[in-house]
C-alpha cells in the first residue's frame, strides 16, 4: 500500500473516493463532487446524517467509481482524533478494491494534521497479524491519494510512524514461544544505525542484578537485557526502558489459567521501546537515545525464585519476594538503575504492563502516569497530547514507601490490593535516584481483546502503544 499526493495525473485511475461529511453540511472538497452528482443529499435521504461514526458506500456510475461517504460530525467539533476514527473506518470499504487507487479527500481546515492523521489512521486499520492464518488479510487497495496542500513529507512522516507501529504490533502479537529474548536481540541486531548490547544470564550474576537473575532462573528461554543506543553522543541520552517479559504465567505464583495467553503480551513495553529505536533510526532523528529491554519468561520449575527470597539488585537495594508475579518491577529495578548510573541520562522514560491494578483504575483508553519529576511530567502529557495514545496521571509520593517497606529486605515487591499501580512505581522510584523519570503503565492500553468500531485504526492484539508518544516527545523536546 502506498500513499501520495493526489494530482490530476491520477484522475483516470481513481477507482474509489472517501468524501468527509459534516452535520451540518460538507466540506468545500465534497461539494464539488455534490455539485454533479447530489450524491450527498441522496445519502441523506437513505438516513445517512454525518454523524461521527456513519458511513454510506455507493456506486457512482457518472464519475463510474465507488464512492465511500464518511460522518466527522459537528464542524466545530472535528478535531484530530475524529478525523482518525473515520478514516480508519473507512479502509473496510475500500480495501477489497481489485486494484484499488482511492482518493481521499480532506475537510480541508487544517491541512497538516488532517493529512498525517488520515495517512496515519489508514495504515494502521490497515494491520492485520494474519501470518499464522491460513486465511490471510485479503488488501487488494493499492494506492491511496490524498488531496492536500501539504508537502508530501507530512505523508511520509504518517506512513513511517504508523509503519513503526505495525512493526511494534508484529513483534508483541508473536506467540510466547517465538517471541523470545532471543527473538529481539535478533530484530535489534538487523536495525541499521543501532549499537547493540547484549548481557545474558552470567552477566546478570557478575553485574549482580538480582532481579534479573531472579526472575529468569526457570526460563527456558535465555534470558537477556539487550540495550540499543542512537544518535549523537555529544549530549546526555535519553533513556527508555520497556518491561520485556516474553511470557509471564506469574512463576511459583502462578495465574489463574483462563486469559493466561494474553501473557504474551508482557512484552508489549520492550516492543514499543525496539519499535520506537528503528523508526527514529530510520529517519535519522538528531537525538542521543538509548534502550533498555530486560528480556525473560516468567515461568515455575524446581529451580524458580521463590516467594519469601531476597533478591539483591545492581544498585545494592535488595527486595523481598512476595509474589513471584509481580517480576515486572524486579527486572526494571536492574534495568534502571543500570541505565541510570551507566549512562547517566537526561530523563528516563519507562513502559510496562506492570500491573492489573492501572487497568482496573483507569481502564483501556489511558496508561497511568507516575514519576519524580512535574517537568518531564508534562512533557509527556504534551506529548500525549499529540500522539492521542492518552496517559491519566497517578499520586506518587512518599507515603507510598510506607507500603513497600519490608521487615527483612530494603523493599518488598507487593505493597497489596490497596494502589497496586503506585505501589509498584514507588517501587521502581528506589532505582532511579534523583535523574527526572516517568514510568508509564501500559497494562491496560497494551492491546486489545475487541474490534473497536469507534477506533477502526486499532485492531484486535498489540496496539503498539507509546511508540508515538515516544516518538513526539523526542521530536519535540
Ligand atoms: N504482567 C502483569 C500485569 C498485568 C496483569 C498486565 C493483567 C495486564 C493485565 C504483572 O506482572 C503482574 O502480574 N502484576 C501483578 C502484581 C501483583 C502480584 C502485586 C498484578 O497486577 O496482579
Ligand atoms: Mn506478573
Ligand atoms: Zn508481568
Amino acid at each position: 500500500m502506498e500513499f501520495l499526493k493526489y494530482s490530476d495525473d491520477y484522475r483516470d485511475k481513481v477507482n474509489a473516493v472517501i468524501l468527509p461529511v459534516f452535520e451540518d453540511g460538507m466540506p468545500k472538497e465534497t461539494e464539488k463532487f455534490n455539485s454533479k452528482t447530489k450524491i450527498v443529499e441522496n445519502a441523506r435521504k437513505s438516513g445517512f446524517t454525518g454523524k461521527k461514526g456513519e458511513s454510506f458506500e455507493m456506486f457512482d456510475p457518472s464519475l463510474g467509481r465507488k464512492v465511500v461517504l464518511i460522518g466527522l460530525g459537528r464542524k466545530k467539533e472535528c478535531d484530530n482524533e475524529t478525523i482518525r476514527r473515520a478514516y480508519s473506518s473507512s479502509f473496510s470499504s475500500v480495501k477489497s478494491l481489485p486494484k484499488g487507487v482511492v482518493q481521499v479527500i480532506l475537510p480541508g481546515n487544517s491541512q497538516d494534521d488532517e493529512t498525517r492523521e488520515a495517512v496515519f489512521a489508514i495504515s494502521l486499520a490497515a494491520y492485520d497479524f494474519d501470518r499464522y492464518r491460513g486465511e490471510k488479510s485479503k488488501i487488494n487497495v493499492q494506492k491511496f491519494l490524498v488531496s492536500t496542500k501539504s508537502p508530501p513529507s507530512v505523508i511520509l512522516e504518517a506512513k513511517v510512524v504508523a509503519d513503526a507501529i505495525n512493526y511494534t504490533r508484529d513483534i508483541a502479537n508473536l506467540p510466547p514461544s517465538v517471541g523470545t529474548p532471543t527473538y529481539f536481540e535478533k530484530e535489534a541486531k538487523k536495525i541499521p544505525g543501532l549499537t547493540v548490547k547484549v548481557f545474558d544470564r552470567e552477566d546478570f550474576i557478575r553485574l549482580g542484578m538480582g532481579g534479573l537473575e531472579g526472575v529468569s532462573r526457570a526460563a527456558k528461554e535465555a534470558a537477556k537485557l539487550i540495550i540499543v543506543e542512537y544518535g549523537p553522543r555529544d549530549r546526555k541520552p535519553t533513556l527508555i526502558v520497556g518491561k520485556g517479559i516474553t511470557f509471564d504465567s506469574g512463576g511459583i505464583s502462578i495465574k489463574p489459567s483462563e486469559g493466561m495467553d494474553e501473557m504474551k503480551f508482557d512484552k508489549c513495553g520492550a516492543s514499543a521501546v525496539l519499535g520506537t529505536m528503528k523508526l527514529i533510526s530510520e529517519i535519522k532523528m538528531n537525538r542521543h537515545v538509548i534502550g533498555i529491554m530486560p528480556l525473560t519468561e516468567n515461568l515455575p520449575g524446581g529451580n524458580a525464585y521463590k516467594p519469601g527470597d531476597i533478591l539483591t539488585h545492581y544498585n545494592g537495594v535488595t527486595s523481598e519476594v512476595l509474589s513471584t508475579d509481580a517480576e515486572g518491577r524486579l527486572v526494571l529495578a536492574d534495568a534502571l538503575s543500570y541505565g541510570v548510573k551507566n549512562f547517566k541520562p537526561a530523563e528516563v522514560i519507562d513502559l510496562a504492563t506492570l500491573t492489573g491494578a492501572c487497568v482496573v483504575a483507569l481502564g483501556n483508553n489511558y496508561a497511568g502516569l507516575m514519576g519524580n519529576d512535574a517537568k518531564l511530567k508534562e512533557r509527556i502529557v504534551e506529548s500525549s497530547k499529540r500522539s492521542w495514545e492518552r496517559v491519566w496521571e497517578l499520586p506518587l509520593d512518599g507515603d507510598f514507601q510506607e507500603q513497600i517497606k519490608s521487615k527483612v529486605a530494603d523493599i518488598k515487591n507487593t505493597g497489596g490490593r490497596e494502589g497496586g499501580a503506585e505501589t509498584a512505581a514507588a517501587f521502581l522510584s528506589r532505582f532511579v535516584g534523583n535523574t527526572p523519570w516517568v514510568h508509564i503503565d501500559i497494562a491496560g492500553t497494551a492491546w486489545t481483546h475487541k474490534n473497536t468500531t469507534h477506533q477502526s485504526y486499532l485492531p484486535p492484539g498489540a496496539t503498539g502503544y507509546g511508540v508515538r508518544l515516544l516518538y513526539e516527545f523526542l521530536k519535540g523536546n
